[in-house]
C-alpha cells in the first residue's frame, strides 16, 4: 500500500489479535513517529513499548487507577481492569515529556507527539497491522504518570494499541472535506 492511500483510507482496529509487531515493524512505526515535525526541535516523545508478561505492569496500573477511582471495586471489576492490558498484543505507551516555562509552549510538545503517534498510525496501517489509539483516566492521571515513570506535568497522549486486525475493517465514513471547509467572516 503506497502513503497516500493509507492516508486517504486509514481506520482504526478496536479489536486486535496475535500476532503484533515484530521487531523490524516496530523499529519502523518509532522511526515514522520520530519523524514527527517537532517545533524547537525539543524531541517531547518518549516510548514506552509493552508485549508479552510486560502487559501485566500496565495491567496493575489499570487496576491502581481503578481503585484510586473506586475504592470499593470488587474483585471482578479488578480483573477487568487487569484485562484491559492484554486487549492488544502490544501496547505503546506515548508520552509528551514536556520542557514547562519554554517558549514552545506546552500545548505544542503535546501535539508533536500527537503527530508522533499518528504517524505510527498511518504506518501501522501500511504495514497491514492494525491499530487503536485509546486514552481514558490513564491519560490524566498523576498516579499512572507516577507508576509509567513521569511527572504531573507530563501528559500520556495514547495508549496505542498494537496487533493483527480481527475481522474485517470498518466502512469508511461518508465525510468529504467539503463539510469542513469553511471561508473567512
Ligand atoms: C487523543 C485520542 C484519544 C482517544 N481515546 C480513545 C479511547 O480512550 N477509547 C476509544 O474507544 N477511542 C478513543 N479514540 C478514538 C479512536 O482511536 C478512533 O480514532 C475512533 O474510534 C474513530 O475511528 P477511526 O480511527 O477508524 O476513524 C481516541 C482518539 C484520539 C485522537
Amino acid at each position: 500500500m503506497d502513503t497516500i492511500t493509507a492516508l486517504t483510507t486509514r481506520v482504526s482496529s478496536p479489536r486486535l489479535d496475535q500476532p503484533g509487531p515484530s521487531d523490524e515493524q516496530l523499529d519502523l512505526l518509532l522511526r515514522a513517529a520520530i519523524r514527527a515535525p517537532d517545533h524547537g526541535l525539543l524531541r517531547p516523545w518518549r516510548f514506552i513499548v509493552l508485549e508479552g508478561e510486560q502487559r501485566e505492569r500496565l495491567g496493575d496500573i489499570m487496576e491502581a487507577q481503578l481503585l484510586e477511582d473506586q475504592p470499593e471495586a470488587d474483585s471482578r471489576s479488578r480483573a477487568n481492569a487487569r484485562n484491559k492490558a492484554l486487549r492488544a498484543p502490544t501496547i505503546l505507551v506515548a508520552v509528551a515529556e514536556v520542557t514547562e516555562n519554554h517558549k514552545i509552549p506546552v500545548w505544542e510538545q503535546v501535539l508533536a507527539v500527537g503527530a508522533a503517534v499518528q504517524n505510527m498510525m498511518v504506518a501501522a496501517y501500511e504495514l497491514n497491522l492494525g491499530a487503536m489509539w485509546r486514552t481514558g483516566a490513564l491519560a490524566n492521571s498523576d498516579l499512572a504518570k507516577r507508576m509509567l515513570g513521569f511527572a504531573p506535568k507530563d501528559q500520556v497522549v495514547a495508549y496505542l494499541y498494537l496487533g493483527t486486525p480481527v475481522g474485517n475493517l470498518k466502512n469508511l465514513p461518508d465525510d468529504s472535506p467539503a463539510d469542513f471547509i469553511r471561508t473567512l467572516p
